[in-house]
């Protein structure tokens, strides 16, 4: 194998040159690229190992994967073949009408130095798109970042994170290369592939359209803090479809902070997570609107479904349907305290204003948790019109952690002493409830069998129509 890498990579500057002949000539086949069938099509099929790939994971096969990716003929589709083995890479890049198809068997295995990403951090990731179309990755392989190796101290509670930030290279200390990146694209298809092991996030789309993710499973570490799996930014028309997602910090996490994010919808998933299982937010600069999450399961989670509102934009016409969560707590160092439910939105600081929250659905939900359901307003930006309709929430104690504490972080007011209640309510104004089922367990309800709690003076307009909550036996 070795041998042969040089006698290819000569040939590469020509590659192109034959591809492009091919195409012109209509010839049906070549021995250095496999190009299944030239006669109809505007679709070729390339290997990496075609372009001198080694797949060993040890030596970094970067430069034939690029040039792989770069001989692609303009307008076509155009899939780029990782057979099985091990591919050590530093960042590469997409380009529009090119999926690459990771074999099974076969990993992208992420660099973990400094020097194998781009110099602007926010352009660290492993495998990268932008402002490209009709892009994607599939083929039932793994991508995988390594991210153990960016543990500097394992910790049960947290791990300590190995951070890029002493080298002056980004600020703060989430200063590690995420996964895979589309920025600015159009007709994003993600399926069929694992993603494991984010130094940081997983799988992040920002300001695209019209993308799809479709049977992909998720693996980061549990006690890794910011490896989120799936964070949508400031894009439009999203589907999520059958993912399972088993990381320890946010599974599907919707922001905004260049723009407004519209028309997200997320079905069918698996879920478990240290942090919260869907979390619109806490970057939050513009709007939300058409979210719907649907047939969803949710374990052993920090918390269930979340909205975390903190930088003024307003979400609106969000329906949960179909989802059951189990919800426990965890160490208080993550955000997160075991609520199924957690709707808040709050000035994260002085210096900016609270959004509104209006028009948000919860239907079919049975839940399982340690804490109560947390609806949180603000002065300057109430919960309007809620409706939660067929939920059933069971509450009981068995972690040793301890409770009795709200949590408005990240910013507003942070963690605060207070008796936890089965639904806590304050800046409301609308609120509906139909075939609601609250049920306690016996033991250990001592320091919160309250089944409400109204902030006095900040809740109007609420009906509650057949609820019913009473103790029950273990
Ligand atoms: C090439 O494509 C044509 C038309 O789609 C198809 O009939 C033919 O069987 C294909 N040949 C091969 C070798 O795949
Ligand atoms: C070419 O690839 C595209 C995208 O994968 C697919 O929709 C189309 O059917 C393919 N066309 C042919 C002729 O194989
Ligand atoms: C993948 O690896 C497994 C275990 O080594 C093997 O059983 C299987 O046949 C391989 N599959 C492919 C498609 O190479
Ligand atoms: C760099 O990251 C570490 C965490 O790994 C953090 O403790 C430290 O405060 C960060 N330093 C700066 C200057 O942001
Ligand atoms: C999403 O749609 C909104 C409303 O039409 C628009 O303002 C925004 O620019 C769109 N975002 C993208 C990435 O196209
Ligand atoms: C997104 O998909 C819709 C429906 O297929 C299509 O009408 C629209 O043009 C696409 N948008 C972009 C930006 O490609
Ligand atoms: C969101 O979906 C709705 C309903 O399908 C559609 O009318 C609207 O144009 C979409 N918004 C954007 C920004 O694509
Ligand atoms: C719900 O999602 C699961 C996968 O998590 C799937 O097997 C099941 O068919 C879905 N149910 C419905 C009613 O769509
Ligand atoms: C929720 O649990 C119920 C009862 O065990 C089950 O019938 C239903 O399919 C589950 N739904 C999801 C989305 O997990
Ligand atoms: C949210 O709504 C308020 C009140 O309508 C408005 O003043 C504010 O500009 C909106 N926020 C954004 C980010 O558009
Ligand atoms: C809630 O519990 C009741 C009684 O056990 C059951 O009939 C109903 O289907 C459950 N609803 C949900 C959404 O799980
Ligand atoms: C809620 O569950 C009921 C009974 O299973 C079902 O008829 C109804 O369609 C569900 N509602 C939604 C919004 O999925």
């Amino acid at each position: 194998m070795a041998e042969t890498v040089p006698f290819r990579s000569q040939l590469l500057p020509s590659l192109t040159l034959i591809l492009l002949s091919i195409l012109q000539s209509d010839s049906a086949t070549s021995r250095i690229i496999h190009l299944p069938n030239q006669s109809d099509s505007k679709n070729f099929t390339i290997s990496v190992i075609d372009f001198g790939a080694v797949g060993d994971g040890v030596h970094y096969d970067t430069v034939p994967i690029q040039t792989a990716i770069d001989s692609c003929p303009p307008t076509t589709h155009c899939r780029v073949t990782f057979p099985p083995g091990t591919y050590l890479t530093a960042t590469l890049r997409l380009k529009s009408g090119v999926v690459l198809d990771v074999q099974r068997n076969a990993t992208i295995l992420g660099g973990t130095k400094l020097e194998d990403y781009p110099e602007e951090s926010d352009k660290w990731y492993v495998v990268l798109a932008e402002e490209a179309e009709n892009v994607g990755i599939t083929g039932g392989g793994e991508i995988n970042g390594q991210g153990l190796r960016f543990v500097k101290r394992f910790d049960e509670r947290k791990n300590v994170m190995v951070s890029w930030n002493r080298t002056g290279a980004c600020l703060g200390d989430e200063c590690r290369p995420r996964l895979v990146g589309f920025i600015g694209c159009r007709n994003v298809k993600v399926w069929d592939v694992k993603l494991t092991e984010p130094a940081y996030w997983c799988l992040h789309v920002v300001r695209c359209v019209n993308t799809s993710i479709l049977d992909v499973s998720i693996y980061g570490n549990f006690d890794s803090p910011n490896n989120d799996g799936i964070d949508i930014e400031d894009s439009n028309n999203t589907v999520i479809t059958r993912c399972k997602i088993n990381t320890g910090d946010d599974a599907i996490c919707p922001k905004t902070s260049t723009g407004p994010l519209y028309n997200l919808t997320a079905t069918d998933c698996w879920i478990r997570t240290k942090s919260s299982a869907i979390k619109l937010g806490s970057a939050s600069w513009f709007d939300f609107k058409g979210l719907v999450f649907d047939n969803i399961t949710i374990v052993e989670s920090h918390r269930g479904l979340g909205l975390q509102i903190r930088d003024g934009g307003n979400v609106s016409d969000i329906t949960f349907s179909n989802i059951n969560i189990s919800t426990r707590y965890y160490d208080p160092s993550w955000w997160g305290r075991a609520e199924p439910i957690y709707v808040t939105t709050c000035p994260r600081d002085s210096n900016t204003k609270a959004g509104s929250i209006s028009n948000i659905q919860f239907v079919n939900i049975t839940a399982t948790s340690e804490n109560g359901v947390f609806l949180s307003g603000s002065k300057g930006g109430v919960l309007s019109h809620l409706k939660f309709v067929n939920v059933n929430l069971t509450y009981r104690r068995w972690t040793n952690y301890a409770d009795g504490l709200l949590d408005y972080r990240p910013g507003c007011q942070g963690l605060v002493n207070h008796s936890t209640a089965g639904i806590m309510m304050e800046h409301i104004e609308g609120l509906e409830v139909e075939n609601i089922n609250m049920r306690w367990s016996e033991d250990r309800t001592g320091r919160w069998n309250n089944p409400l709690y109204f902030r006095p003076s900040t809740v109007n307009n609420i009906s509650f129509l057949n609820f019913h909550s009473g103790l029950y036996k273990l």
